[in-house]
């Protein structure tokens, strides 16, 4: 996949991996537009970057999701690459009951349905490109769970089996080309309640992503994510365990 003269859309493009992806990005020569929740927030992070478009939308919510795909079906009619990296997570222990179904709807929600809903409605216009992409960022969690994000783990997971079955319907029958990304710890606000400070830089994820799409690596094993995966090769409880910290 080429990474220069491409018109990309980054969801949660306002703050850490999408916004270091999206500063790679527009540094060579795309053009790149961001999507959150917040308009200045947004506007912000676009105004520290040149050739960045900032779009306030809530991928979760269906009326948002439609106003942002007819305006940029209006004014981004050459968009050739989809990056789903908004998510949402909660820090919550299941041997507590109270709350998880909750948190397990709006994790599923964001993280899960909104990325299948937004590549159906993109994927028409991505199909007309002469070369496309869709990213997906999932999650070293898709692998083995850690106990303490239990129901965002469930949604990870969920999203790479979705990522593989997209992966294997559109090779050979379409130009769209799909990746996945798959972060280990990393230090942002996002994580800042399960340790995030231990964890590699997010501008790491965002070189480490670059050079993946070059090399048309497809499912892309971040720092410590390509150890975790060895091991849950060779044995998915000694994975379960590494993850859980209770096994070096
Ligand atoms: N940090 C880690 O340790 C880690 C590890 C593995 C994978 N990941 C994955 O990496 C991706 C990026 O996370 P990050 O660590 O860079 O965290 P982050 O800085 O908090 O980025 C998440 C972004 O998503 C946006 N967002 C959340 N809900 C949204 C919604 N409903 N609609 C639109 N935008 C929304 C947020 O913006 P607003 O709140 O302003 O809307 C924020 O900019 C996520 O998919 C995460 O699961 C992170």
């Amino acid at each position: 996949m080429k990474t220069t003269n491409n018109t990309i859309l980054i969801t949660g493009g306002g703050s850490g991996i999408g916004f270091e992806t999206a500063k790679r990005f527009s540094e060579q020569g795309n053009e790149v537009i961001i999507i959150g929740r917040n308009q200045s927030k947004l506007d912000k992070a676009a105004g520290q970057l040149k050739n960045v478009t900032a779009i306030a939308a809530d991928i979760s919510k269906e009326e948002e999701v439609q106003r942002l795909v007819l305006h940029l079906k209006k004014d981004f009619p050459q968009l050739n690459v989809l990056m789903n990296n908004a998510a949402s997570a909660s820090v919550h222990t299941l041997a507590v009951t109270g709350g998880a179904y909750a948190m397990a709807q709006e994790e599923i929600v964001t993280n899960y349905l909104s990325v299948i809903r937004l590549i159906d409605q993109l994927l028409p216009l991505l199909s007309l490109q002469p070369e496309a992409a869709i990213i997906n960022v999932s999650s070293v969690v898709a692998f083995a769970p850690a106990q303490s994000i239990p129901t965002y783990s469930a949604s990870k997971a969920a999203l790479h089996s979705y990522t593989k079955s997209l992966r294997m319907a559109l090779t050979g029958t379409s130009k769209v080309k799909v990746f996945e990304l798959m972060p280990p710890l990393v230090d942002t606000e996002f994580s800042k309640e399960i340790g995030g400070h231990n964890g590699i830089a997010p501008g790491a994820v965002a070189d480490e992503l670059l050079s993946a799409l070059k090399e048309d690596r497809f499912e892309i094993h971040v720092g410590q994510t390509a150890d975790l995966y060895k091991l849950y090769l060779s044995s998915p409880e000694e994975a379960l365990l590494a993850i859980n910290g209770a096994r070096a």
